[in-house]
């Protein structure tokens, strides 16, 4: 899969460096390309913004809620149709995801915003991955499943426009893992008989 990773930041970096170890296509999308080395030898490499928008099957956003809208302004052309893949957070705003900053266009998909970084570089407890839930229109529901796979997440998807819902398990583990002090190495594990739902 070619991926697209707009952001060279903490998030970006676990899971861009983690789809290139996994074999995929990754470009991360920076301000200033020739800085850092968020590639760390994984194979992904490092170029514009307009670069990872164009990288072709999949743009995740892995910058600061409050930046999309920018985003958005300099680049809503290169948005358009896309596949767009929210991992923002709008910590303490009304609305945590950032889908109303976006052109209408996209192919608006939620994930990664769940789970704490630290669970995503290392996603295996007790031998078996934590979920990642995310939500996807339907058509696009094979390759966001395959994009948390290849982080090492098992993905649990719960339909298409269901960010709202999404949101608020973002909310829950800050609650669990930061206002009560459990600490950010907590998932979540849907116990479910029937795995291949
Ligand atoms: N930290 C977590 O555990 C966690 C978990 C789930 C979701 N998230 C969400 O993931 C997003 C990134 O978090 P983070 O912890 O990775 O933050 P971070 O380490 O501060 O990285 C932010 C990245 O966004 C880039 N950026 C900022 N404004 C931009 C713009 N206008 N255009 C392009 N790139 C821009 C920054 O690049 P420059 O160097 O150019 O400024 C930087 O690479 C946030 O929305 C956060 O809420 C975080």
């Amino acid at each position: 899969m070619e991926i697209g990773i707009v952001g060279t930041g903490f998030i970006a970096g676990v899971l861009g460096r983690a789809l290139a170890t996994a074999g995929h296509d990754v470009t991360f999308g920076s301000r200033h390309p020739e800085e850092g080395d968020v590639a760390g030898g994984s194979g992904a490499r490092v170029a514009s913004v307009p670069a990872a928008l164009t990288a072709g099957d999949v743009v995740v956003l892995a910058l600061p809620g409050a930046a999309v809208a920018d985003l958005a302004a300099a680049h809503g052309e290169l948005l358009a149709g896309a596949l767009v893949v929210d991992a923002t957070n709008r910590m303490g705003a009304p609305v945590a995801n950032a889908r109303a900053s976006l052109p209408d266009t996209v192919r608006y998909a939620r994930a990664f915003n769940t789970l704490g970084g630290e669970v995503m570089a290392r996603p295996v407890f007790e031998g078996r991955p934590a979920d990642m839930f995310f939500s996807a229109p339907e058509a696009d529901r094979p390759t966001v499943e395959a994009l948390v796979a290849g982080v090492g997440l098992r993905p649990v998807y719960v339909g298409p426009d269901q960010e709202e819902l999404l949101d608020c398990l973002f909310r829950l583990w800050v609650t669990l893992a930061v206002s009560q002090g459990r600490g950010r190495r907590l998932a979540l594990r849907l116990l479910d008989g029937d795995t291949d739902r």
